[in-house]
């Protein structure tokens, strides 16, 4: 639970700051969610400070780590090309936070499938993310596809998840089956990671 009397009030003024108050916001045993998302939101995006970490891919959207949060998160930077998009997956228990760096990103909200796990996944709700919002997510809520719905701007956005996690379900929306994926890194720490290990199934 949040405690709004508690919370207190954090400004980052640089990507670098922001890393080192979200260390001191996540040193604990809770998250306090509103306050993560009034943080990274308050981060005026800086493309200089970041740009090393953009790397996109001419095909798909790529995952690129940022930081490893003390094994307490994973921040990370996602560029999506001219309509890249995810698939429909849920967070593995974690916290989602997805805050815009450049451009616009449209999430669409799914239930989860039935009890049988079968049927047609029931849309819930969508929305368009500008820059420097910071849009929270996880598997209470439900499931979420998010995908850059220019087809002339590149979008880029920066997540973090926690607790750190490698692998989620993807979820087909006629059908509501699912499938276990593991998830790769196309950079780490602003280097390309080698290609063999770079290839990723899906994504969240
Ligand atoms: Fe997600």
């Amino acid at each position: 639970m949040d405690h709004p009397g508690q919370t207190e009030l954090w400004k980052a003024q640089t990507l670098d700051e922001l890393i080192q108050i979200l260390h001191r916001l996540f040193s604990g045993d809770k998250v306090n969610v509103a306050e993560v998302q009034t943080l990274m939101e308050t981060y005026e995006s800086n493309p200089e400070e970041w740009l090393k970490y953009a790397q996109f891919d001419q095909f798909r959207y790529t995952r690129n780590l940022v930081d490893k949060g003390n094994g307490k998160f994973n921040l990370m930077i996602l560029c999506w090309g001219e309509g890249h998009g995810s698939s429909i997956h849920d967070h593995t228990d974690s916290h989602c936070f997805m805050k815009m760096l450049q451009g616009n990103l449209k999430e669409t909200l799914f239930e989860w499938p039935g009890k049988k796990g079968t049927g047609e996944l029931l849309k819930k709700s969508e929305r368009v993310l500008k820059e420097n919002q910071c849009a929270y997510i996880n598997d209470c809520i439900g499931l979420h596809r998010v995908e850059n719905p220019s087809h002339t701007e590149t979008a880029v956005s920066l997540h973090l998840y926690s607790p750190p996690f490698e692998s989620c379900y993807t979820f087909d929306q006629r059908t509501g089956h699912k499938q276990k994926v593991k998830m790769t890194f196309y950079s780490q720490f602003g280097e390309r990671t080698p290609y063999a290990t770079s290839v990723s199934q899906e994504n969240n």
